[in-house]
């Protein structure tokens, strides 16, 4: 068992997703802008966000990567998959699920603007404010949250918890025996999550996933 921590339920993600939606909506009339959402993290967010849209857009996405171990951060920007569309006097917007240092962001504002975009915005869920380390212009913020590793939602560990319909902290990357007897101990722990049912594990306890 992961020890994690809910930061974020399900209602007030979901009652977030169509906030943004509509200001987006409102902003956007008129002008079919294309989201362009960075996997694979931002692919729950996404989803829930264009079904509250109400004006006509496309979609794109791209794969980049900067987180290349679990937990620990890396400059380096890497594309893994390209644009496919043509983005040339387009409309974008950059739909993210997290922004933490701004590195990936910045890498490809750059390249979007090169490849001459109209205009660009950025629509993060989260916002790690504290910890960035190069200025990016965001435009759409769900939350602002603390310098924490978080999951679910589209987040992943180690590939893992992207489905869970909270967000969660991580308070331990170990899933030793020893971890399974955290929650009980310690009584810090709102929600253990199962590394193999993390859903079900969660039901489980009586709390709402979904
Ligand atoms: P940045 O380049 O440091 O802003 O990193 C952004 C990317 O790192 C995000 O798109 C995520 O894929 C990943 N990331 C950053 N913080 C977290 C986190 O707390 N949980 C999971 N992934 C994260
Ligand atoms: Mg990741």
């Amino acid at each position: 068992m992961l020890r994690c921590e809910m930061l974020i339920p399900p209602e007030d993600i979901q009652a977030k997703v169509r906030e943004l939606a509509h200001r987006i909506s409102d902003d956007y009339g008129g002008r079919n802008p294309l989201l362009v959402t960075l996997l694979k993290g931002s692919f729950i967010f996404l989803a829930d966000l264009v079904r509250h849209l109400t004006i006509p857009h496309e979609i794109e996405f791209i794969k980049l990567s900067s987180y290349r171990d679990g937990l620990h951060r890396s400059r380096e920007v890497e594309v893994i998959d390209r644009l496919h569309s043509d983005i040339d006097d387009r409309d974008i917007i950059i739909v993210d699920g997290i922004i933490d240092t701004g590195h990936t962001l910045s890498h490809l504002i750059k390249t979007l603007s090169k490849r001459g975009a109209r205009s660009i915005k950025v629509c993060t869920l989260l916002d790690k404010s504290c910890s960035r380390e190069v200025e990016v212009p965001v435009h759409y913020v769900g939350f602002t949250i603390p310098d924490a590793f978080v999951i679910g939602y589209g987040l992943d560990y180690k590939e893992r918890y992207r489905n869970l319909a909270y967000i969660a902290t991580l308070l331990s990357e170990s899933d030793s025996v020893e971890d399974t007897l955290e929650p009980e101990r310690s009584g810090m722990v709102q929600r253990g999550v199962d590394a193999e049912h993390p859903a079900k594990a969660t039901a489980a306890e009586g709390e709402r996933t979904r």
